[in-house]
């Protein structure tokens, strides 16, 4: 059979590290997809740099247009990243008919509906495994191997940058600003660091898990960000005491009145698995009704790992080349005339359990004074520690874990608790799922 012919967009790590797997595996993938995979043409913004990938034999270009234009080309793969001119390649390379692989989680995250719109009107597959959790396969595991399942909730570390830096504060004790740099330094972080630790990048990613999960739409702006820079060295070490690892969770939970849809650090139980995962790794926890909980681990970036997901998309579309649209595995897991409209709930009708610090003026009934407005409004205490007060001052850091409780319930004490004189400055608050 005729080869199939690849256009690749984009030569930095992700697609040096392609280019070096399918050459690599060339045999074995062959073997897998049934026809011989051909990189056909690579646009690259400078072709003198020097690369992690040979090159040789393939057509080099800088214009990326001319590959999604190329009519040898039949998948076009984009790996440059960000939506512009992300977004207008890959819907030129579908005008143009071209099936497309992309490892872009913001593009997906941000315009998905829209181009999986168009791929379906022209009988097209668009695939992306790459783009959440890099290496792990688990946008093909929760689109087929768990598709008899109605899947209850899921929780992921799926930013890798966040999790080395929670990682790094809770074993060494460091602040979050200077481990920060290192991560920079290092290489992991973000062009822009805000994605990383403000929470984008994990929002991306869980938009499209949720999806996929739920069979509802691409909700990017629904999805309720914070990121782990207000976490602080004394409250990795406060949960740690208490036996909890503070991880940036991406959560989406299936509940009566709609889904749930939250990145935030949170307080999980260390003797779970996923709290176990360190450093730069990913892993994402699936609770499934008849599997239930499933744990998938790997490495989240990465110029290998990542190629893997994107080799593994194109042996997947290689394979199904022949079939019919309509026999294929759809682009978000449910068929489109299937995806419903099930509301993503807003923060304050969430029901969670909390880590709370105060810092509480060192005198008789003021934490009476706190215990009373948190019974008054029906929330049950877990526990309680209270620290001795730093050398020659007045308050005393108290730290209460709370039962689960509404969000908002929860707001109306803390404007309360934070009222009380006694009581200095903001109550510190991260959320807490035991993810049982
Ligand atoms: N900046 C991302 C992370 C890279 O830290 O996980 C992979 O998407």
């Amino acid at each position: 059979m005729k080869p199939v012919n690849i256009g690749l967009l984009g030569l930095g790590t992700v697609g040096g590290g392609t280019v070096k797997v399918l050459k690599r595996n060339a045999d074995e993938i062959t073997r897998r997809a049934g026809r011989e995979i051909h990189i056909s043409v690579v646009a690259a913004r400078d072709l003198n740099r020097t690369r992690i990938c040979d090159t040789a034999g393939i057509r080099l270009t800088t214009d990326p247009y001319e590959v999604v234009t190329d009519p040898e080309v039949d998948i076009v793969v984009e790996l440059i990243g960000g939506l512009d001119p992300a977004k207008d390649l890959v819907m030129r390379a579908l005008d143009a008919g071209k099936h497309v692989i992309t490892a872009n989680k913001m593009l997906i995250a941000l315009h998905g509906n829209e181009i999986f719109a168009k791929a379906s009107e022209k009988g097209l597959m668009v695939a992306f495994e790459a783009a959440v959790a890099g290496g792990i396969p688990i946008i093909k595991a929760l689109r087929e191997g768990l598709s008899g399942n109605k899947v209850e909730w899921l929780a992921g570390i799926i930013n890798g940058t966040c999790n080395f830096i929670l990682t790094e504060m809770r074993e060494k004790g460091r602040d979050f600003v200077d481990v920060l740099k290192e991560a920079q330094a290092l290489g992991y972080a973000e062009s822009d660091p805000t994605f990383d630790v403000e929470g984008i990048d994990a929002a991306h990613k869980l938009t499209i898990l949720a999806s996929i999960a739920f069979g509802i739409p691409l909700q990017f702006d629904k999805v309720w960000t914070e990121g782990i820079s207000g976490v602080t060295a004394l409250d990795v070490a406060y949960a740690e005491a208490l036996g909890y690892r503070i991880k940036l969770l991406g959560i989406a939970r299936r509940v009566e009145k709609g889904i749930e849809l939250r990145v935030h650090p949170t307080l999980i139980p260390e003797r779970r698995l996923i709290a176990n995962v360190n450093g730069v790794m990913n892993a994402v926890l699936v609770k499934g009704d008849a599997v239930g909980p499933t744990l998938y681990y790997g490495a989240g970036a990465g110029a290998e790992p990542t190629a893997s997901s994107v080799v593994a998309d194109i042996v997947d579309v290689v394979r199904t080349l022949t079939s019919d649209p309509e026999n294929r595995v759809p682009h978000l897991a449910f068929q489109p005339d299937a995806i419903s409209d099930i509301p993503i709930l807003p923060i304050e009708d969430i029901e969670t359990a909390y880590y709370l610090r105060l810092s509480a003026e060192d005198k008789p009934g003021v934490l009476a004074d706190v215990t009373r407005i948190l019974a008054n409004h029906n929330i049950s205490i877990e526990a309680v520690i209270q620290k001795e007060p730093p050398n020659g001052e007045s308050h005393l850091p108290v730290i209460m874990l709370t039962q689960k409780v509404q969000e908002r319930k929860l707001n109306n004490a803390i404007r309360e608790i934070e009222a009380l004189s006694a009581i200095n400055g903001p109550v510190k608050r991260i959320r807490l799922e035991t993810l049982g």
